[in-house]
């Protein structure tokens, strides 16, 4: 994200338009936490994780009266657009001012890549290349032990990292929402590389799953067929840190830009998308009308793979 934050400042200083950043997103907004930014103050940003702006989730801006008081300081201040980035609340609150004829343009961004309309949004490609850093380690304990491990990864309703990271990682079953599978067919499977000699077992379970993977856990291991010893990671919140990848940088790099150029341009209510190696406009109102569905040949190059 600040990689964007930075490419809609200096694209803003090479039209001579003064960028202003709100702490901690609609928080900041109602609280009429705006702060000019400078080169200066985007330089040395690159390569930071989160957001130097900050973030916070907040009710009052879900309510009609929040919105209104958001548009009423912004008006204030003398602003003329809003760039949001964020996911799926973000956008919905831009969606709100846009309808209340304030110029909003929106970028995604949001680990769960969750959003519907756009390949990637920014910060996915960084939580995958955690994700996996961290499955390779865990594999050398799971072979050396003879262990089954149970991975939970994140995405709120979305199996985008989990399925991505069953693919890349090289597990050998995955559950997430759009492909459920029940505690038996996870045990069946466990059951099934043990018996084919592995020495290790990976299962890669969304976070959005009916089943709590601790549950999950217990049941594996009261099945004596599983054979493994089975661990549980929960790999949290270090999924969404740290130094973004080179392609989180060109990629929030460009839409700063793109938002930015849009927004000038005199669009609103739009969010920049990725499509193959393009970036275009989409409705915003597309972006978050339905979870962002999972091509359905990964799921079968996860099942073909996992042999
Ligand atoms: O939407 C991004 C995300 O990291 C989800 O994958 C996860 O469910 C959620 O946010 C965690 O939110 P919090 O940091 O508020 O616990």
């Amino acid at each position: 994200m600040n990689a964007a934050i930075r490419a809609v400042v200096r694209t803003g200083l090479e039209y001579g338009i003064e960028v202003y950043g709100i702490r901690q997103g609609y928080l900041g907004l109602l609280n009429g936490d705006f702060h000019k930014l400078t080169s200066f103050e985007v330089s040395g940003i690159l390569q930071r994780g989160g957001t130097i702006l900050q973030t916070a989730r907040t009710d009052e801006f879900k309510t009609p009266l929040g919105q209104k008081k958001g548009l009423r300081r912004l008006n204030e201040k003398g602003i003329e657009g809003l760039i949001i980035i964020g996911g799926d609340g973000s956008l919905r609150g831009g969606l709100a001012l846009h309808k209340m004829e304030f110029p909003v343009v929106g970028v995604p961004g949001s680990i769960d890549n969750d959003l519907d309309g756009t390949n990637m949004s920014i910060g996915v490609d960084t939580a995958l290349n955690t994700i996996l850093d961290s499955l390779d380690r865990i594999r050398d304990t799971a072979s050396s032990h003879t262990r089954a491990f149970v991975i939970e990864v994140m995405g709120r309703n979305c199996g985008y990292l989990a399925i991505m990271t069953a693919i890349l990682g090289g597990a050998e079953v995955v559950s997430t929402p759009e492909r459920e599978l029940s505690m038996q067919d996870i045990a069946s499977a466990l059951a099934d590389a043990y018996e084919r000699g592995k020495s290790h077992a990976i299962a890669v379970i969304a976070e959005g799953v009916s089943y709590e993977t601790t549950d999950l856990v217990n049941y594996l291991r009261n099945q004596s067929e599983v054979g493994f010893d089975i661990r549980l990671t929960l790999l949290g919140h270090i999924q969404r840190g740290g130094s973004p990848t080179a392609f989180d940088r060109l990629l929030a790099t460009r839409m700063g830009v793109k938002a930015f150029e849009a927004l000038r341009e005199g669009q609103s209510g739009v969010m920049v998308a990725l499509d193959g190696r393009d970036l275009t406009l989409i409705p915003i109102e597309k972006a978050i009308a339905k979870s962002r569905e999972i091509n359905p040949s990964y799921f079968e190059l996860a099942r073909i793979l996992s042999r």
